[in-house]
């Protein structure tokens, strides 16, 4: 005699249970499995009256009845909470947060040392330089004593560098280049050397061990300073803007006679002064000169016949004159968050 109020029990609790997860089913895909869990083939109710037919004769019907209201309720509940669900989604209602930032694709990009690289050499392609390069392990021949810089001469030391071998170094400038391509050239030559180079230089803001330089070259036989000066001011103005000014200043290099620093008018202040210029108004950006004939003479070229003009700039220092980074090392670190500014 327990046996039906067991099952009419049983009944009781799964049209409850299942009513109250079908009000709070939250997708459709949800919805569907609570379907098939309450009124499935194989499902709780189905289970139950699968079981009906050890129950007494005379309560089979009661707790036929019971199970046909359950199925309904059920049945119901779920065709309700499907039209509900349906009508939400259908117009953009669900419970995705909508203000939260969408997932972006990881974008890569170019280094800003390596645009700078690119830039300055195709401006210097359009006024018909090549691009050439050459070796980082340099014979002593080509980062000295080629370049006018004898080994025991004290100008020596601000090309300082490292020693693989004997006689052999980590190139301590670019200029080495000049040299070899003179040797294997005759004249007219006009180059474009980009490159990696290394100094004995301590990891700080302004200096870096290992550091990119473009090095330039001009050999003919009319060239003289007007022209070289025109070259670089039309170099600053196509790579700076129109806006900025060009600064000579006498230097000295042994590879170059007169040789000059170049300077750009700051982009912040516009050369009044601030910061970014240390007050000065200029920025340095690189050196350069008319080559000395000594190094003519030491490649083969006649010094009485060829002039030309060389020139050597820091990528990684134009890099942040450009875009007023104030540390040398953010170049180096490949940190993405400071990179990824720079993603055009
Ligand atoms: N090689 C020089 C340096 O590294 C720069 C330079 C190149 C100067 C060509 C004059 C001419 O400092």
């Amino acid at each position: 005699m327990t046996e039906p109020v067991r099952l009419v029990d049983a009944l009781e609790r799964i049209e409850s249970e299942g009513l109250a997860s079908i009000e709070a089913a939250d997708s459709l895909g949800v919805l569907e499995e609570l379907r098939v869990r309450y009124l499935g083939r194989s499902g709780e109710l189905a289970g139950i009256l699968s079981g009906i037919g050890q129950a007494e004769p005379e309560d089979r019907r009661a707790i036929g009845q019971a199970a046909n209201t359950a199925k309904r309720r059920l049945q119901e509940a779920h065709t309700g909470r499907q039209a509900a669900l349906e009508s939400a989604e259908s117009a953009g209602v669900s419970k995705a947060d909508l203000t939260m930032p969408g997932r972006r694709a990881w974008e890569g990009g170019v280094h800003p040392v390596t645009r700078v690289i690119d830039e300055i050499c195709e401006i210097f392609r359009e006024l018909g330089f090549s691009k050439v390069r050459g070796p980082e392990a340099e014979t002593e021949w080509y980062n000295f004593q080629a370049l006018n810089i004898p080994l025991e001469h004290p100008a020596a030391d601000m090309w300082d560098t490292f020693y693989l071998a004997d006689g052999v170094v980590l190139r301590s400038h670019t200029s080495p280049v000049q040299a070899r391509i003179m040797e294997t050239h005759e004249p007219p030559v006009r180059v474009v050397v980009p490159g990696l180079c290394y100094r004995r230089d301590p990891f700080d803001p302004t200096h870096a061990p290992a550091f990119e330089q473009i090095e330039g070259l001009a050999v003919d036989e009319t060239i003289d300073f007007i022209e070289f000066r025109s070259a670089i001011q039309y170099f600053v103005q196509r790579f700076f803007g129109l806006g900025r000014r060009t600064r000579f200043r006498p230097s000295y290099f042994p590879f170059t006679e007169p040789s000059a620093e170049v300077d750009v008018s700051c982009g912040v202040c516009n050369g009044f002064g601030c910061p970014t210029c240390k007050g000065t108004g200029w920025l340095e950006i690189m050196g350069s000169g008319m080559v000395h004939p000594a190094v003519f003479q030491a490649v083969g070229y006649d010094p009485e016949r060829y002039t030309g003009y060389a020139f050597g700039m820091g990528s990684g220092r134009i890099a942040m004159v450009r875009h007023g980074i104030p540390d040398i090392r953010l170049l180096y670190e490949g940190d993405t968050a400071f990179l990824s500014q720079f993603i055009s």
